[in-house]
């Protein structure tokens, strides 16, 4: 097959890594990608959102099965585009990317078809909404209906924090008209887990699960970022819980939505909160999680691009994944300053040392290469060093000792990833 990925950041060379390694792949693209994935995939010019140029493209090369990797292009209707050129494509249509892209539409899909989530309500007022919130009380949680780059929700502790919020997004708009729209939400405590599904539109097998760290500092400090390290399997979250969440979150989301005319064919990413009363989920996205499939992917024995495939073409029926007998577990490294303001363009020596640390891969996220032939930093995530072991014991000091064989005085990472899992 001629296969291509869409996406440039970790979790799209990881996929590439995955793909490179089945029989079934016998040309790999990757649009835009970045410097790693140049090393596995041949690279097209073209941005996520560029979704015409992207499908042309597609057609041109007659591409045999596209994977789309970042939330983007499915909300704006890449996946649609891509089938409608009778080109199998692993990710959701526009109608069902809604999930992740109007917090409003999946809380009110939640209740249809009965998922245990945090209690809530929509306003597109905002002197409701502080009303509302005055009748609860705080803590409670202010979510932008539309897309916000990841920085939609806040968790207000006073009620003065709720009203900020609410203003900020109703009435300042700063995240442009994503805010016109909030969803009020009951306050949850427990451990967060992000666990996976694929499904093919008609049934869904449960993927594996993957604990992230959103904040930027050690000690879980610090602003929230897109993750700076995951871990898997998640201990805290056991193989009876898995099933409660097929049964009670998963198949019921896949069952409504079939049944609504909008079938979803991709992965189901469950934000979850294992609460005292059980797990609830937070929210869906509608693709892979990145850092968490960094840790997922070198865990999984069975052929990933034969099973989205498989799903890709309704043809999913109990396929079933086999796994090692293993943990992985991944440190991002970022450029110093982000998720606040960084530079690009300073060269990250020694991969090649980190290259040769057994039990370990570096991905790249945010890298370019430079005229010289030079790894450079473009962004604000930019490696994701994953190390494997038996152990996450063993995964974690296998990471952290290709991290420190990298030379990279402009980034940092974190110390700490997986401590909830590693005493
Ligand atoms: P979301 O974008 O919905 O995943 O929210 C971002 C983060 O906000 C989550 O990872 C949680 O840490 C936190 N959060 C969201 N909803 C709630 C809630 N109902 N209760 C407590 N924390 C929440
Ligand atoms: N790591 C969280 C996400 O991918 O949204």
């Amino acid at each position: 097959m001629k296969v291509l990925v869409v996406g440039s950041g970790g979790r799209e060379h990881t996929l590439c890594w995955s793909f490179k390694r089945s029989p079934l792949c016998e040309k790999l693209y990757c649009s835009p990608g970045n410097a790693g994935i140049s090393e596995l995939a041949e690279c097209l010019p073209f941005a996520v959102n560029q979704t015409d140029e992207i499908t042309e493209a597609c057609k041109r090369l007659a591409i045999d099965f596209v994977m789309v990797g970042p939330e983007e292009p499915l909300t704006l209707g890449l996946a649609d585009k891509i089938r409608a050129a009778g080109i199998p494509c692993f990710g959701p249509s526009k109608e069902a990317a809604r999930l992740e892209g109007s917090k409003g539409y999946m809380k009110d899909l939640f209740a249809r078809a009965g998922v245990p989530t945090a209690a809530y309500k929509r306003f597109n007022n905002p002197e409701e909404a502080k009303n509302y919130v005055r009748s609860i009380g705080a803590p409670i949680v202010i979510k932008a209906d539309g897309l916000a780059a990841g920085k939609g929700v806040t968790v207000a502790r006073t009620i003065d924090e709720a009203n900020n919020a609410i203003d900020d997004a109703m009435v300042k708009l700063i995240f442009g008209n994503s805010g016109k729209e909030i969803v009020v939400e009951e306050f949850l405590e427990g451990e967060e887990v992000s666990f996976f599904a694929i499904s093919d539109g008609k049934t869904a097998v449960p993927f594996a699960a993957a604990q992230d760290h959103k904040t930027a500092y050690d000690g879980d400090k610090g602003p929230n970022t897109g993750g700076m390290g995951a871990y898997s399997p998640v201990p805290a979250f056991n193989m009876e819980m898995q099933e409660q969440v097929m049964r009670e979150m998963i198949i019921p989301t896949v069952n409504t939505m079939r049944t609504d005319g909008t079938p979803f064919t991709g992965i189901l990413f469950a934000g979850l909160m294992l609460t005292a009363k059980g797990p609830k989920i937070l929210e869906y996205n509608v693709r892979f999680g990145d850092p968490e499939t960094q840790a997922m992917l070198p865990r999984l024995k069975s052929d990933l691009l034969e099973v989205l495939y498989a799903a890709s073409k309704g043809e999913l029926g109990n396929a079933k994944l086999d796994w090692h007998d293993r943990a992985a577990l991944c440190v991002v490294m970022a450029s110093n300053g982000y998720p606040g303001e960084y530079k690009k363009g300073s060269v990250i020596k020694d991969l090649d040392k980190a290259a040769s640390i057994a039990n370990s891969f570096t991905f790249h996220a945010g890298t370019r290469k430079d005229g010289n032939g030079n790894t450079t930093s473009y962004g604000g995530r930019v490696l994701g060093v994953t190390g494997w072991g038996s152990t996450i014991a063993d995964a974690r000091a296998s990471a952290y000792k290709a991290v420190d064989s990298i030379d990279w005085k402009e980034g940092f990472c974190r110390r700490d990833i997986g401590w909830r899992a590693v005493k």
